[in-house]
């Protein structure tokens, strides 16, 4: 039996994380410790609440002394940190609460750990969540990232990350402490917050608002059903090597320009409406720094730890489209509030 911490456990992955673990893992104890920023919202785990061994607390990852004492009150023996500032656009607007959480708050929660846990026994595990991201960009021929690549970060947001992993790393080197860390490529499905690529393109052909569409539209990504990645850290937690890098991806790539062609001609038959919704596309002034391909080699997760992704494309992004769709009011409340701010702000007044 564990007893987890799961940081940022009210964002979109980390919601997704508890109702794997608590499904999979029902005897074990999880604490979702999470500052509810406004991309945390309980909401995402009402299904959860009641459920035996589940426990929410709120904070902040920074604040060192709640959670020495969350870790010494609760016997914490498996750290999960998910909590962070995740957004690229956002970063690049203003990244002091990248900083702040991403490098000092997993500083914090490092020192927390090593407190607490003093002596570090096998058992104790620290699992950091980072991003494909802090490798940088691909040119179109380059082989897929695996767990040997330098890290080039060219976001404030990859920044951040590859700067915590270094200090994740650094934990283990110097002390011991039995990290494992997790670079994952882009994640979709229920859940996640409407300013990500995925979910606004939906929300946004839905509205009638024009569908902005950065540069030429293609850049690639490497897409990844949530489920799979939390399938890959629960691995990586019970069979990972202490102080390990694991990359976890889909080996799925789509220039962005395709997937949105693609939500809007099945939107065209799920919602038809007088036009396609490809009609609302538009191309706007790139991201700053937007870095051209992502992709991912999960070799090491498949032949160390048997994992393989279970959700293709095809169903993943059906299920997700359905979700988005049966879940609108969860979408309006999500984006009421400081969310209206941001979006003015990063695409104009004139596509709010
Ligand atoms: P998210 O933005 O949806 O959720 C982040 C969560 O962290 C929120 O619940 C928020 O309230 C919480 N949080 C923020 N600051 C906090 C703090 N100081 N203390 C405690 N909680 C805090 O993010 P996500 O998309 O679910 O990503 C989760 C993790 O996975 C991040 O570390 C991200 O870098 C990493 N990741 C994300 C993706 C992706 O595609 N979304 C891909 C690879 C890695
Ligand atoms: P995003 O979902 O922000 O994830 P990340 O930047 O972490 O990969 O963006 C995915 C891709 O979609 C990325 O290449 C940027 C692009 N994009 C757009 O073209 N328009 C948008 O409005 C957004 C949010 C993203």
């Amino acid at each position: 039996m564990r007893r987890l911490l799961v940081t940022g456990g009210a964002g979109f992955i980390g919601s997704n994380f508890i109702r794997y673990w608590v499904n999979h893992h029902p005897d074990d104890r999880v604490v979702n410790f999470d500052a509810l920023t406004y991309a945390g919202n309980l909401e995402n785990l009402c299904d959860i609440e009641s459920v035996a061994g589940y426990r929410f607390v709120h904070g902040d990852i920074a604040d060192r002394s709640d959670v020495e004492r969350l870790l010494e009150e609760e016997g914490i023996d498996t750290v999960v940190n998910f909590a962070a500032e995740s957004h690229v656009d956002r970063s690049i607007l203003g990244s002091d609460a990248f900083i702040k959480t991403n490098v000092l708050g997993t500083f914090d929660l490092l020192e927390a750990a090593k407190y607490v846990w003093k002596d570090f026994s096998p058992a104790q595990r620290f699992l950091h969540v980072s991003t494909d991201e802090v490798y940088g960009s691909l040119a179109p021929d380059e082989p897929a990232f695996t767990e040997t690549r330098g890290y080039a970060p060219n976001s404030p947001y990859s920044a951040s990350k590859a700067a915590s992993d270094h200090l994740v790393r650094a934990y283990h080197q110097t002390y011991g402490m039995s990290v494992l860390t997790t670079n994952c490529s882009n994640n979709y499905g229920p859940y996640q917050f409407p300013e990500k690529l995925i979910p606004l393109v939906l929300l946004n052909a839905l509205e009638g608002k024009p569908i902005p569409v950065y540069g030429d539209g293609m850049n690639v990504r490497d897409w990844l059903y949530v489920e799979d990645h939390c399938r890959g850290i629960d691995d990586v937690i019970n069979d990972g090597k202490p102080g390990q890098v694991y990359n976890i991806g889909g080996e799925n790539e789509w220039h962005n320009i395709d997937i949105v062609n693609l939500i809007c001609d099945r939107l065209d038959q799920l919602q038809p409406g007088a036009a396609s919704y490809r009609d609302q596309i538009t191309f706007v002034k790139d991201r700053p720094g937007h870095d051209r391909r992502y992709a991912i080699d999960s070799g090491k997760m498949r032949d160390e730890l048997g994992w393989t992704p279970a959700h293709d494309f095809t169903s993943g992004i059906e299920r997700t489209i359905q979700w988005y769709l049966d879940n609108r009011d969860w979408c309006e409340r999500v984006r009421s509030g400081e969310y209206r701010q941001y979006y003015r702000e990063q695409y104009g007044q004139s596509s709010a």
